[in-house]
């Protein structure tokens, strides 16, 4: 069978099945080839169950100090990880059902099957023709599209020789799917996966210990927000080992799994003992058997190359999301594919400017940004002033019983233009978004105080961070 669509998707995440339902918007036809479950990673291997197990393990701990509330006998409060591990299967069946009946709002075509982009051939003369192969065997399918959007997403990387077996050595998509919780674990890799698994994993009551190659725990982020992070995470048990890249030669699996490892800040050998590993250094782009040898396509570092608008070296094939590098974020890849097919329908979509995407880290306590760090700033010589304002004068804050953190804003002394805002404490995932948009608008601190903040709000400190710049905040 072959059929012919003026759009094929090639993977159903969340820049696939964003760019498949804009495309349908543009009257386009369209379909999407998913070889695994629409939603992709993000909803079922990633951001979505993560998310879910996060906030469970917020619960407990909130539910243990529930006397400070005066709400008494939740002292001895206990885990129940299988249902624990349902409500996140619930979350996730939700969400699923949701984009499926969005595909059909959409009259969006949907091939559960692999697909391979052929090159010129008895249906065209150029390269883009899918194949779809399918599971049970059943014959291929031919598309025949106009236009293509690759948007095949990533994979866990690995350290060379130290595999991933699902028993001892994890990664973040089949560690969701443990059915106890391990008493100990070493997390290699202290970026968003590792922070992320090592707060949760601590709040549920399991030893954690983080090795990290860079010297600061999440190394693209504000130091003085990581140090802050650290200190809190600290509180909760982890022990953070920096500077320290793990080998393989240095890790044996028996019963037990060792690590060895070289401790420079007392120049001795130590070993770490741990019932799993979380392998978390890093996503690598699916761009494997995907038939872009068929075509003039480039692969650079391992990513596809794209212009702006995510077109490849052939023009009517496009590229978003994970697969083709740059910030692995499924806000980003949704973005690129509403550009990519809103740039093929001819509407001149404006390119991202990458620094302004929001960066969300969902520990507890949480931390959000935006720009450049107050160490990139320096580094790219512009003189920075910088404001800082605690929740530990926030009215809110306090009501809520969580104080912790900060928000910065760095903003150029000479344009007095923001270059960028960092979070640490409760709810920034939420409340950065009004950095984004000052960004956006290319606002001043001085803008966004004149933007009244509603009293109580978390919100309140951005105001007073704001202000802060100048020295003349009220609060503090
Ligand atoms: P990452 O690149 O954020 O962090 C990997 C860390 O591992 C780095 O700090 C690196 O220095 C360290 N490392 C590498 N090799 C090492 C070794 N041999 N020994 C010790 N440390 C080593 O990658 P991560 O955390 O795996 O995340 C992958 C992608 O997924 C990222 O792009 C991330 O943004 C995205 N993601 C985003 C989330 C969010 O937005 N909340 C949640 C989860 C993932």
């Amino acid at each position: 069978m072959s059929k012919e669509y003026d759009l094929v998707v090639l993977g159903g995440g969340p820049g696939g099945y964003a760019a498949a339902i804009r495309a349908a918007q543009l009257d386009l036809q369209v379909a999407i080839v998913e070889k695994d479950k629409l939603g992709g990673t993000c909803l079922h291997y990633g951001c979505i169950p993560s998310k879910s197990l996060l906030r469970s393990a917020e619960v407990f701990q909130q539910t243990k100090k529930a006397s400070d509330f005066g709400i008494e006998g939740t002292e001895n409060v206990t885990l129940n990880y299988e249902k624990i591990q349902l409500r996140k299967n619930k979350t996730i069946e939700s969400l699923h059902s949701g984009i499926k009946a969005l595909m059909k709002k959409g009259k969006i075509d949907v091939f559960n099957g692999t697909g391979r982009i052929l090159g010129p051939s008895i249906f065209s003369p150029l390269p883009g023709t899918i194949s779809i192969e399918y599971a049970d065997g059943n014959e291929n399918t031919m598309l025949v599209p106009k236009n293509i959007i690759i948007a095949t997403g990533s994979k866990p990387k690995t350290i060379p020789g130290l595999p991933i077996d699902g028993e001892h050595v994890l990664d973040s998509s089949n560690i969701l799917n443990l059915t106890e919780l391990p008493t100990s674990i070493v997390i290699i890799g202290a970026g968003v996966i590792g922070i992320e698994w090592a707060s949760m994993l601590a709040d549920f009551g399991v030893s954690v210990t983080v090795v990290e190659y860079a010297p600061q725990i999440l190394p693209s982020e504000d130091k003085a927000v990581a140090n802050k992070l650290e200190q809190e995470l600290q509180k909760k048990g982890i022990t953070f080992i920096k500077n320290v890249q793990i080998k393989p030669d240095t890790l044996s699996i028996n019963k037990e799994i060792a690590i060895e490892y070289y401790d420079g800040s007392n120049n001795s050998n130590k070993t770490l003992h741990t019932e799993k590993i979380l392998m978390a250094v890093g996503r690598e782009a699916n761009t494997l058997n995907i038939g872009l040898e068929n075509t003039d396509i480039i692969v650079n570092n391992g990513a596809i190359e794209t212009n702006e608008f995510y077109q490849t070296k052939e023009s009517h094939i496009y590229a978003i999301g994970d697969c083709i590098g740059g910030m692995q974020l499924a806000h980003v890849a949704t973005h690129e594919g509403l550009i990519a097919v809103e740039h093929m329908a001819e509407q001149s979509p404006l390119p991202i400017k990458y620094n302004h995407v929001p960066r969300c880290i969902y520990s507890s306590p949480e931390v959000a940004s935006v720009g450049l760090t107050e160490e990139q700033a320096r580094a790219e010589g512009i003189n920075v002033k910088v404001g800082q304002f605690p929740f530990q004068a926030n009215g809110k804050a306090l009501v809520y019983g969580e104080t912790v953190g900060f928000v910065k804003i760095i903003a150029d002394e000479k344009t007095k233009d923001l270059v960028g805002v960092h979070m640490v404490g409760p709810h920034v995932t939420n409340m950065i978004s009004e950095a984004g948009l000052a960004m956006v608008l290319d606002a001043t601190p001085w803008e966004i105080t004149q933007s009244i903040h509603p009293h109580p709000s978390l919100s309140e400190v951005i105001g007073e961070a704001a202000l802060a710049v100048d020295g003349i905040q009220i609060h503090g």
